[in-house]
């Protein structure tokens, strides 16, 4: 599968080191159409191919949208990125949220910090469809209040009725209003019917496995619980094994895992 021809659109910087691209397909090409929770291999002519999650908004396939942070030798030549340069697109790969099963369910989102960008696809979708889901908590944390993703957009949601939006820092600053603890330290203020009810699940891991125990001991089963996991990765397509993960690959049977599925490694080091 060869890459496809995208021009950047628009550039917004999100935090110091995080930035969402906004791309278009170059002239004459095709939109692409994604699932929540799914990614695209982004290529930086000339530096190379990297693994980065669809932010955007399904229902809008003419706008690909990706939040990345620039951490080293691609991200931070797409990071260096100026509207009307060219990307190369490979995607959309993998097996994304179960948008599906969680209908007629309550649904509680838990991201820790860049986390919140694959879940944004899930939040577009549950919003837009309200009537088919159950109650909607999103419980976002985040280092610092300069490390929140999506501000704006997160008041939004705030205001609506329909949603529970719980924000928390780790450590405020003297600007900071709100909570702070880490993003478990939510589930205190959060009001789901767990014996009816879906979890997707995204950030650093050490964060998933908190989040994991949290939502155990509040009765929600391993079926109901859903992770998405990251891996180094190279073809995406499952015939390097690049991104093997016990007995699975991440690009094709994730990177969204259901955590029964996953939990006899889940959480090793060297796996
Ligand atoms: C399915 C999937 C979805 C992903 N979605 C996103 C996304 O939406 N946004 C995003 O920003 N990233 C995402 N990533 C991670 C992203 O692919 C990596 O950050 C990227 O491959 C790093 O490549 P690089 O060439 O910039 O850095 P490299 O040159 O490979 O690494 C440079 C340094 O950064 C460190 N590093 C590498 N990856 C990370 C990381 N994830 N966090 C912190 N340090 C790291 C390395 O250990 C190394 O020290 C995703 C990964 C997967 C597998
Ligand atoms: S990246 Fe090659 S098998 Fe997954």
């Amino acid at each position: 599968m060869v890459p496809i021809l995208f021009h950047v659109e628009q550039v917004r910087r999100e935090t110091a080191d995080t930035l969402t691209l906004t791309l278009k397909p170059a002239e004459g090409g095709t939109t692409l159409r994604f699932t929540p929770g799914q990614f695209n291999m982004l290529y930086r002519l000339g530096l190379g191919e990297v693994p980065i999650s669809i932010s955007g908004d399904p229902s809008r396939p003419d706008r690909l949208v990706h939040t990345l942070r620039a951490v080293g030798t691609v991200t931070k030549g797409l990071a260096s990125l100026r509207p009307g340069e060219a990307v190369g697109v490979r995607g959309p790969f993998g097996a994304g949220w179960p948008m599906e099963a969680a209908r007629g369910k309550d649904v509680v989102v838990v991201a820790g910090g860049i986390g919140l960008a694959p879940l944004r696809p899930a939040i577009y979708h549950l919003l837009a469809r309200r009537h088919d889901y159950g109650r909607v908590v999103l419980l976002y944390g985040a280092r610092t209040p300069g490390d929140l993703l999506y501000r704006r957009e997160l008041e939004r949601w705030r205001g609506r009725f329909d949603v529970d939006v719980l924000v928390t820092v780790d450590r405020g600053d003297a600007g900071w209003r709100g909570h702070v603890g880490v993003v478990t330290t939510l589930f205190t203020r959060a009001f789901f019917d767990a014996d009816d009810c879906v979890a997707m699940v995204c950030g650093p891991e050490v964060m998933m496995r908190f989040t994991v125990a949290e939502l155990k001991a509040r009765g929600i089963p391993d079926d109901r619980i859903y992770l998405s996991m990251e891996r180094n990765m190279k073809c995406a397509l499952g015939f390097c094994g690049h991104c093997q993960f016990g007995p699975v690959f991440v690009c094709k049977d994730g990177p969204v895992f259901r955590y029964d599925r996953i939990k006899a490694f889940f959480g090793k080091r060297e796996i």
